[in-house]
């Protein structure tokens, strides 16, 4: 892949952007519930026309609180898989260990971050939201496959963020300020994250074999899998959710709508985005250009 990426240009980048926990929650930043959390690309309620806009909002919010939960789920995972990786190289190239070591204080302080934005909803939303689990188990089957497999997968879900911020998020004015500033200060340092990856993926695959690289994208295909089996069950929970927040019974031809809607959200949100991200695409290639026939023919059912 034909870039300029370098641990040392990350690492100064990440060390001018370094915002805390307390900058972003807390004190008087507020969730405001009389508006949207997610961008509609995202959301995709607004086609339910069974549904008041009030209702339309309140889905829009449940699926808020399940990206804070998805989010806080992968990074459970994003964080070991980044140490484990640092440590097989604490001497050497000063940059690349601090750089490295950086990212994974980042994911640290996203999961934080993601929780606390958690708890604010659960405050202040009024009803219970499901999200799947337990996150142990998640993390250690992601986390049983090998590392470039898992490398591959990380930086789909990297790219992901920049991609829902970029284009749905940045120029909308719409949405909650408080889920706004989230969403963007996660961008910023996701974008050092995609590069660092990037790093990473290019160097796991120069010396893996044939074999190996193979494996890897199996192992993508299966973490993706499981991830799609992880969304067909949250999309139950944020139907449910929605159920219980508004105490309004849906006919079975409007749950199935509903469903339907909340699944293609979520498939689009977690995984088409990345099957699609150009720069996600042009890495695979650079390691097995059939990869990227492949996961470009899958794209379509995710997006
Ligand atoms: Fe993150
Ligand atoms: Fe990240």
């Amino acid at each position: 892949m034909q870039h300029n990426y370098s641990y040392q240009s990350a690492l100064a980048a990440s060390e001018r952007i370094a915002w805390k926990v307390d900058d972003i929650i807390g004190g008087d930043k507020r969730l405001d519930f009389s508006k949207p959390f997610m961008p509609e690309s995202l959301a995709q309620v607004k086609q339910l026309s069974f549904l008041t806009s009030e209702e339309q909002l309140t889905l829009n919010q449940i699926r808020g609180h399940e990206y804070l939960s998805m989010f806080g789920l992968v990074e459970e995972f994003i964080l070991p898989y980044v140490v484990n990786h640092a440590r097989a190289q604490l001497s050497g190239d000063d940059y690349r260990v601090r750089a490295l070591l950086q990212f994974a204080g980042e994911e640290a302080k996203h999961i934080h971050l993601f929780k606390r934005f958690r708890q604010e909803f659960e405050d202040g939303f009024g009803s219970k939201c499901d999200f799947i689990g337990p996150a142990e188990d998640i993390k250690r089957f992601v986390l049983s496959h090998s590392p470039l497999g898992v490398s591959i997968a990380v930086l789909h879900i990297e790219w992901i963020t920049l991609r829902h911020y970029i284009e749905g998020v940045r120029d909308n004015q719409n949405l909650d300020p408080q889920f706004k500033s989230l969403l963007k200060n996660h961008w910023l340092e996701e974008s050092q994250h995609t590069k660092l990856d990037t790093l990473i993926v290019e160097s796991v695959a120069s010396t893996a074999s044939e074999d190996e690289i193979d494996q890897a994208f199996q192992e993508y295909g299966a973490i993706g899998e499981f991830l799609d089996q992880g969304i067909q069950q949250q999309t139950q929970f944020d139907v449910e959710s929605f159920v219980r927040a508004n105490g309004r019974q849906l006919s079975k031809s409007q749950r199935d709508e509903m469903t339907a809607a909340v699944l293609k959200g979520m498939r689009w949100t977690y995984l088409g985005t990345g099957m699609t991200h150009p720069n996600f695409l042009e890495t695979v290639q650079g390691i097995k250009p059939e990869a990227r026939q492949q996961i470009e023919q899958m794209a379509p059912m995710f997006c």
